[in-house]
């Protein structure tokens, strides 16, 4: 990131992103999306993914007409070989440099604890937590190959307190906020900054059929 203003720049172009690569996982959708043209706004090339190729393809359009540099590919971030193809393609496409991880793809399961299954357990697991331990490790050495750079996790409000219904996704998002803490701590000399954002609700397709 470079002052503008400290280097004479007016105030509306104080900071910049140009020159910056990031990959948001979930970009097609939501708060992702807005995280992809936020980032792609401030001049970032960015890659973003998502499980539906023609959804990420209508966006990829869009983000062009608008003058924005992202790329985009499928990639179900709960599936290990998905997670792995992804980051060699972000490797490709930025020539082996990352300065922006956003794990932000995630997954909400409201049902009553005692009919939860198996499976939905190591899905909603798999998609949320693992995928972003998994990320965090493929990225490391890009990350480090730029100089350093950044993560964020993107946690949840239900990360920290109780809420009725949501067991699993809860267990998800509060170890993401411990996993962003030991990196933080295990990283930091590396100059790779790891940190969580943990919304509250937001109208997303997410969150739309939800009763609180
Ligand atoms: N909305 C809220 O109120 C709220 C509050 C707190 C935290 N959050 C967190 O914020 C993040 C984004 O939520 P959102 O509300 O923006 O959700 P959303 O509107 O449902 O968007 C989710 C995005 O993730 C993608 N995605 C879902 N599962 C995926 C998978 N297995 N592999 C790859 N991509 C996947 C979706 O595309 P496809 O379905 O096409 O794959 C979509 O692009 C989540 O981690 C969520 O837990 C949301």
């Amino acid at each position: 990131v470079v002052d503008m203003a400290a280097e004479g720049g007016s105030r509306e172009d104080r900071w910049t992103l140009a020159g910056a690569t990031a990959l948001v996982t979930g970009g097609s959708k939501g708060i992702g999306y807005a995280i992809v043209e936020e980032l792609a706004g401030f001049g970032a090339r960015v890659h973003a993914c998502s499980r539906n190729a023609a959804e990420l393809e209508q966006c990829r359009r869009r983000w062009e007409e608008k003058g924005l540099h992202v790329t985009v590919s499928a990639c179900d971030v709960s599936v290990r070989a998905d997670r792995e193809g992804l980051m060699s393609t972000v490797r490709q496409t930025f020539n082996g440099k990352l300065d922006i991880l956003v794990n932000n793809a995630g997954q909400l399961l409201v049902k009553p604890t005692v009919e939860c299954t198996a499976d939905e357990y190591s899905k909603v697991m798999a998609t949320n937590l693992e995928s972003s331990f998994h990320l965090c490790q493929l990225a490391r050495p890009l990350l480090v190959h730029a100089g350093g750079g950044s993560i964020i996790n993107m946690s949840s409000i239900g990360g920290s307190i109780g809420f009725v219904g949501s067991a699993i996704y809860a267990i998800t998002k509060g170890a993401m906020n411990q996993l962003t803490r030991s990196l933080a701590a295990e990283w930091a000399p590396n100059k790779i900054r790891v940190n969580g954002v943990a919304p509250g609700f937001i109208t997303t397709d997410m969150i739309k059929d939800v009763r609180i």
